[in-house]
């Protein structure tokens, strides 16, 4: 792509350049930089954001309001006519229409995640879908090429939201992962700036995807007290939940969430009303699912400049880099 992102303003002409690589050619994006497909938060304000800063939007189905999410993608063909994925993850989507219903929204790109990759890849290729599958080993990496995917989300245990129970860090996993696999890789899990987007790639990373980052920014629609929470929260202070149990999850540290650490196993009952704490700002009504990256983030960004300054370090990175070759 040679095109400028959200061409048409004044500022156009300062923004990044774009950067090339298997991820931005496969996404037909500028920069390599996904926002997270997360429940209820990854609908079209946020990721209409994100697609228009020259990113990749992603929208949930991991609600399972597959009606709202219908109108949400509708909404982003008005706010933004750059690429934007769907996100399908297979623990809370079981029924197996979601493919047809993924195809007929004409979303070019998916990611599948939290299940079998051999379950709906051939379908969703078959419609020429492209799809990248979320792994937390590598097991699951050279499972998921096996069944054909063109790419790979690395996610390290570091990051925030459902999780295996046996993490493994980022900067253990996507090295081994990057050097037994061939296709592009898109790392997630502790990356919120240039400095983290650089080494990433340095580890094998063709592209980053930000989660925790992306709840904080400006246009995510969760209340300011969650934001907040990231923005005082320090790297100590999330929780890693059903460590021997199952699903794990990584979430804020809160009241809550230290009553349940100790737990041998926390079930989906424990997210009580996750609206009044998703929109309500009530902290303590359920699990704010967040990254150990948390205390990385100090202020609530606009996508824009999210993404614009964390190209702009990546680049610095990578020129700093090469006073030690
Ligand atoms: C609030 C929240 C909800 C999430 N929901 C999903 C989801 O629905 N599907 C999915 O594949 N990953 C989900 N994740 C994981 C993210 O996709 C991402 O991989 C992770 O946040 C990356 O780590 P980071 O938080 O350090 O950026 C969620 C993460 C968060 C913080």
């Amino acid at each position: 792509m040679t095109t400028t992102p959200g061409t048409g303003d004044a500022d156009a002409a300062a923004r990044p350049a774009p950067l090339r690589t298997r991820v931005t050619e496969k996404l037909g994006v500028d920069y390599p930089i996904v926002q997270a497909p997360m429940g209820w938060i990854a609908r079209s304000q946020l990721a209409s954001a994100v697609s228009e800063a020259g990113g990749l939007g992603i929208i949930e189905t991991s609600s399972g309001q597959l009606d709202e999410i219908r109108v949400e993608i509708v909404k982003m063909r008005d706010l933004t006519s750059r690429p934007f994925g769907v996100n399908i993850a297979q623990l809370f989507v079981r029924d197996p229409s979601i493919v047809e219903f993924v195809v007929e929204q004409g979303v070019k790109f998916v990611t599948t995640s939290a299940g079998d990759p051999t379950r709906f890849t051939a379908q969703l290729k078959a419609a020429g879908l492209t799809v990248f599958h979320v792994v937390p080993t590598l097991a699951a990496a050279l499972k998921a090429v096996d069944a054909g995917v063109d790419g790979l989300v690395v996610e390290g245990g570091e990051g925030g939201g459902f999780k295996n129970p046996r993490d493994v860090a980022t900067m253990v996993l996507l090295p081994l992962v990057a050097s037994k696999v061939d296709v592009p890789i898109i790392a997630a899990g502790g990356i919120t700036d240039g400095r983290s987007m650089a080494a990433a790639f340095a580890l094998g990373a063709e592209g980053v995807q930000m989660g925790t980052r992306m709840v904080s920014a400006a246009e995510s629609p969760v209340h300011h007290n969650w934001k907040q929470a990231i923005v005082d929260a320090r790297e100590t202070d999330t929780v890693f939940l059903n460590r021997f149990s199952k699903p794990g999850l990584r979430a804020l540290r809160t009241e809550r969430t230290t009553r349940l650490e100790r737990e041998e196993h926390v079930g989906m009952s424990e997210f009580g009303s996750s609206m009044d704490l998703y929109f309500g700002g009530d902290m303590e009504a359920s699990l704010a699912l967040g990254g150990q990256v948390v205390g990385r983030i100090e202020e609530v960004l606009p996508v824009r400049q999210v993404i614009e300054s964390t190209m702009t370090e990546f680049r610095e990175c990578a020129r700093s880099f090469a006073a030690f070759a």
